[in-house]
């Protein structure tokens, strides 16, 4: 069997410092909130995937698979937790959707959470390192922000990106942001404010740096053919792709590209049948700007080597040719590692039904989601429309 799924309830905690709200109370208000935009009940809930990086290290508390069923007031319902670093909560939803496809469950609740900010940030930097090579990249002092800064200076090398263009991609986040209720931050910024931040790892500076954030994010799966009994607009699953490559950045023959991207929304494309042109819009894993360049490239938005380009034209604002992180992506709306996937697929929601306010990409019929676990080690790309076929 593998039945066509359908998406007909999503919900977000806003994502930031929670000072008030631990684990249980942000998975808990993610997933009531879906649970009551699908109008369903506990009862016709058969499973849940919750994804989750490292609430061990972020918080002491591990198997929360059985920490959301319990919270959630479920049990005995069936609860699997997914890891795959800032990617958990995107292969929570392939899994879903595959138990969904698979005939077993009619009825499941996929999500994410992480609580990031009550570690100093020194301890927030080790737990996010254990998604690369422990042995041959964290062991030598390498962090994200140094992963990421070599990727740049390179594609700046290769391509002649400039400082500037990469400094648009967070001045566009930004600016979308100020209409996302959910969002960290709701600051505008210009060219100038991010090439005067802060030096984190050059040529990446403060601004340039998706935030440590609290936050949680679920969407409840259906059978498309049981979708109308509860929405009118239902939202499709058209592709669920996941694909994998090296845990270190070193191992690669390329680094101003993420093979893994290539592989998923390949894959992705033929699940769909869709074209990059027929994409109205994407969220796409800008965890450091120099990311969402190198993703719009490797997506088929524009050739490799011209993302800085495609910043600098305008085209991937709101009201371009391929909106990119309308929801102000990870630099403005906050990355809470494990809830990002759950998230990008909720703004994707919100779009297609045309509930996303002042943020809204008009007529939008398709949108992408991209996320990233690691250096690219993990890539998940989901491709969402008001269509099924
Ligand atoms: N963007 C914009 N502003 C930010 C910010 C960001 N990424 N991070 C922090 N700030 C702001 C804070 O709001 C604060 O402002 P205020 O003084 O007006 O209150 C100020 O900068 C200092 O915040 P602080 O928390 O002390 O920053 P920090 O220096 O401890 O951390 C980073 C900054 C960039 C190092 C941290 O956000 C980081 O590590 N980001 C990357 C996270 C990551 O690697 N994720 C995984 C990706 S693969």
């Amino acid at each position: 069997m593998n039945r066509d799924v359908a998406i007909v309830g999503v919900g977000m905690t806003k994502f930031g410092e929670h000072w008030k709200k631990g684990l249980k109370e942000l998975i808990t208000e993610a997933g009531v909130k879906a649970v009551e935009d699908a109008g369903i009940s506990g009862k016709d809930i058969q499973l849940i995937v919750g994804g989750s990086m490292s609430s061990g290290m972020f918080v002491g508390q591990e198997h929360t698979g059985a920490l959301f069923t319990d919270y959630l007031g479920l049990s005995p319902v069936p609860a699997i937790r997914t890891e795959a670093a800032c990617a958990s909560s995107s292969v929570a939803l392939t899994t879903g959707t595959m138990a969904v496809q698979s005939g077993r469950y009619d009825c499941v609740v996929v999500g994410g959470v992480e609580k990031m900010t009550d570690v100093y940030g020194n301890l927030a930097t080790t737990a996010l390192a254990g998604a690369m090579d422990r042995d041959n990249e964290a062991h030598f002092g390498l962090t994200f922000p140094g992963v990421y800064a070599l990727m740049a200076q390179r594609h700046m090398h290769q391509y002649g990106t400039t400082r500037e263009q990469i400094a648009m991609v967070a001045v566009k986040n930004h600016e979308n942001a100020m209409h996302n209720p959910n969002a960290q931050f709701h600051r505008k910024i210009c060219v100038e404010s991010v090439l005067k931040s802060a030096l984190v790892s050059d040529p990446l500076r403060l601004l340039d740096c998706s935030p440590i954030a609290d936050g949680a994010a679920a969407l409840i799966l259906v059978p498309a053919e049981h979708a109308k009994k509860y929405t009118d607009t239902p939202i499709y699953i058209r592709a669920s792709s996941q694909a994998s490559d090296t845990l270190s950045l070193y191992m690669r023959p390329d680094i101003t590209t993420v093979g893994a991207t290539i592989s998923a929304v390949q894959n992705a494309y033929k699940q769909s049948g869709l074209k990059p042109e027929d994409i109205h819009f994407a969220e796409v894993h800008d965890c450091f700007t120099i990311n969402e360049i190198i993703a719009s490239e490797d997506l088929g938005f524009c050739k490799k080597g011209e993302g800085g380009r495609l910043v600098q034209s305008g085209e991937t604002a709101i009201g371009g040719k391929i909106p990119i992180n309308p929801s102000g992506g990870l630099k403005a709306k906050g990355h809470p590692v494990g809830a990002t996937g759950a998230a990008q697929a909720v703004e994707i929601v919100e779009q297609l039904r045309g509930e996303a306010g002042g943020r809204q990409v008009k007529g939008a019929e398709n949108g992408l989601a991209h996320n990233v676990g690691g250096s690219g080690s993990t890539v998940v790309v989901h491709m969402l429309s008001r269509n099924r076929k």
